[in-house]
């Protein structure tokens, strides 16, 4: 599956080599509060520096829209970037220009530093050549380990890959092995968990779905859409009706590609979404019209989790109820370790990813037990829909 270069066919020692990744981390009063983007890409990094090379690492960070704001500087990375790399990170205050130059530089073989955020300068979103010729000024070669922004062909991401030999680093080169076997040559049968407030931000992913899954389990706000597609009561229940029809038509494609769409057989209620609020089980034909269908019930959690036992391979995308309020979120955590414990069998590889997931399956203490968990959020959802990524497109030989 490796149809682009890895850090196994370059010699690195000496030279200087530019090194995209995603720092594009939550922090709260100028601290890291979730390091794990930059843990999984500190590998890389090291491997590097003990190569020998001069590592020049670049990153965007937040949404500056092309000019400088201090708030989203990347100096507050440097000290968290250090530790997870073992030595340490010198700092340049702009991403090109006479700062970065200098940097640059000043670098001993094995010695890395970090530019400031690429966003400041409007030429990286619009993939300028201008930006992109001043970035490849600073580097002999090129590697990308930000799959995170692979959805993006932004200078950094795109167009300087195309001035330099460019490479995956070992953290690009996880994910894109994880993800191939989750749903470009996966061990069938395959399932799908999809989850999430709204199907409309989900169609493309769903009509990419049902064409390569043979198993797709529905849950979320989304499942009352097509619950109420199916003609079901859904009460209260957030949905989206205007999109009955499309809906609908999912599930015929589903139901021509022979894939097997499973949606909720009983659900979790009560009068609103609120922490702690009185709950009952019912059955879906049997939602009161005040009610909201707030997560799936047992026998849902049973049906999906059987199903999961007869497949060899899950991908898993969005919660299955309202999970960040209790008691809500049993759904999730439920069919979450039916899937880890069919992944310690060793009978199940689990892949999951996009947007809210990461949260819910840490919620369901399982993060460190599916087989690989992408710190990706909107390019895992393009990738779900079968988008060639940009970050990753020009990485291919
Ligand atoms: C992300 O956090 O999803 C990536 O870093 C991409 O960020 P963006 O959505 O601002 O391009
Ligand atoms: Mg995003």
């Amino acid at each position: 599956m490796s149809a682009f270069r890895t850090l196994d066919q370059v010699e690195v020692a000496g030279r200087r080599v530019l090194v995209r990744l995603d720092l594009n981390v939550p922090m709260k009063d100028g601290r890291v509060t979730d390091a794990t983007r930059i843990e999984r890409a500190a590998p890389t990094v090291k491997e590097l520096a003990d190569k020998g090379a001069k590592v020049v690492v670049v990153s965007h960070y937040g949404r500056p829209k092309g000019k400088p704001d201090p708030t989203m500087s990347l100096k507050p990375l440097v000290d968290p970037l250090s530790a997870a790399v073992g030595r340490p990170v010198a700092f340049a205050e702009d991403c090109i220009g006479p700062a970065a130059a200098g940097a640059v530089g000043g670098l001993a073989d094995g010695g890395v530093a970090l530019l400031e955020n690429l966003r400041f300068h409007a030429g990286e979103e619009s993939n300028d050549p201008g930006f992109a010729a001043a970035l490849a000024e600073l580097c002999d070669l090129y590697v990308s380990d930000a799959f995170s922004a692979a959805h993006r062909a932004h200078a950094s991401i795109d167009g300087v890959a195309r001035l330099r030999p460019a490479y995956a680093g070992r953290l690009m080169q996880t994910e894109l092995d994880a993800l191939g076997r989750a749903l470009e040559s996966p061990t069938r049968p395959v399932a799908a968990v999809v989850g999430g407030a709204k199907v409309s931000t989900k169609l493309d992913l769903l009509g990419n779905l049902v064409e390569r899954v043979d198993v797709l389990a529905i849950g979320g706000g989304m499942a009352n859409t097509f619950l109420f597609a199916q003609g079901v009561e859904i009460g209260a229940s957030l949905a989206e009706r205007d999109l009955a029809d499309t809906a609908r038509a999912i599930l015929q494609k589903a139901e021509a590609k022979g894939c097997d769409v499973l949606l909720a057989i009983d659900a979790v209620i009560a009068d609103k979404l609120a922490p702690g609020v009185a709950t009952t089980v019912v059955g879906v034909d049997a939602v009161p019209s005040g009610a909201m269908i707030l997560d799936v019930g047992p026998a849902t959690v049973a049906a999906m989790s059987e199903r999961l036992a007869t497949c060899r391979t899950l991908v898993w995308n969005g919660p299955l109820g309202a999970f960040e309020t209790a008691p809500f979120d049993a759904g999730t955590n439920a069919v979450a370790k039916a899937a880890a414990e069919l992944t310690d069998q060793g009978r199940l590889l689990t892949v999951a990813g996009g947007g809210d997931t990461v949260a819910a399956l840490a919620h369901a203490g399982v993060l460190e037990r599916f087989s690989y968990v992408s710190t990706a959020g909107g390019a895992f959802l393009e990738w779900l829909e079968g988008k060639d990524l940009p970050g990753v497109a020009v990485l291919k030989l």
